[in-house]
């Protein structure tokens, strides 16, 4: 598996993976990834095995402070570690770029999102109630980073 830095020229790719990996209807479009992409402060990583993109990670900085966006891998190349190594190396980036603390939400009822997310060392900041609609919690979990060390 390769991991590398995302381009704005992705969009059309990011928006294939994310319709690949969501339910039908919550998936976002190219344009949206278009837009997200161009933000200033975007960061994001992208895995391919071979010459096949498998999964990718979107986020946004602002000054001393960051969220994941967007994070998805596909269906059939779920359980060997492509998500948590995406996730890893987009801390990383945002670590070295002087993150402190990274915000996400995810839906209460994600096990498989949220077991990765606590194992990655997330915790519960707070709950939004019917984030993802009526009835549909989204939990907020954040991670401090370390800056990466020198040397
Ligand atoms: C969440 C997602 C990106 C994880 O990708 P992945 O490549 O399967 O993740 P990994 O293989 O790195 O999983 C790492 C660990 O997280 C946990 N985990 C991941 N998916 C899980 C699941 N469905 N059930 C339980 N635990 C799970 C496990 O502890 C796993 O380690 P293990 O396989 O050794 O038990 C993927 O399931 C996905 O694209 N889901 C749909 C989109 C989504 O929910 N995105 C997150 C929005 S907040």
């Amino acid at each position: 598996m390769v991991i590398r830095a995302l381009a704005p020229s992705d969009s059309p790719l990011l928006a294939a993976l994310h319709a690949a990996a969501l339910p039908p209807g919550e998936a976002w479009g190219e344009d949206a990834f278009a837009r997200l992409v161009a933000l200033p402060g975007a960061v994001g990583v992208l895995a391919a095995e071979g010459a096949v993109p498998v999964g990718f990670v979107l986020a946004r900085r602002a000054a001393d402070e960051a969220e994941i966006l967007a994070f998805a891998v596909l269906p059939e190349r779920r359980r060997r570690g492509i998500g948590r190594a995406l996730l890893d190396a987009c801390l990383e980036v945002l670590a070295g770029q002087g993150v402190g603390r990274v915000f996400l939400e995810v839906a209460a009822d994600n096990a498989g999102a949220r077991a990765l997310y606590g194992a990655a060392g997330f915790v519960s900041a707070g709950l939004r109630r019917d984030y993802y609609g009526a009835g549909r919690d989204a939990l907020l979990l954040v991670r401090a980073l370390s800056p990466p060390c020198e040397g």
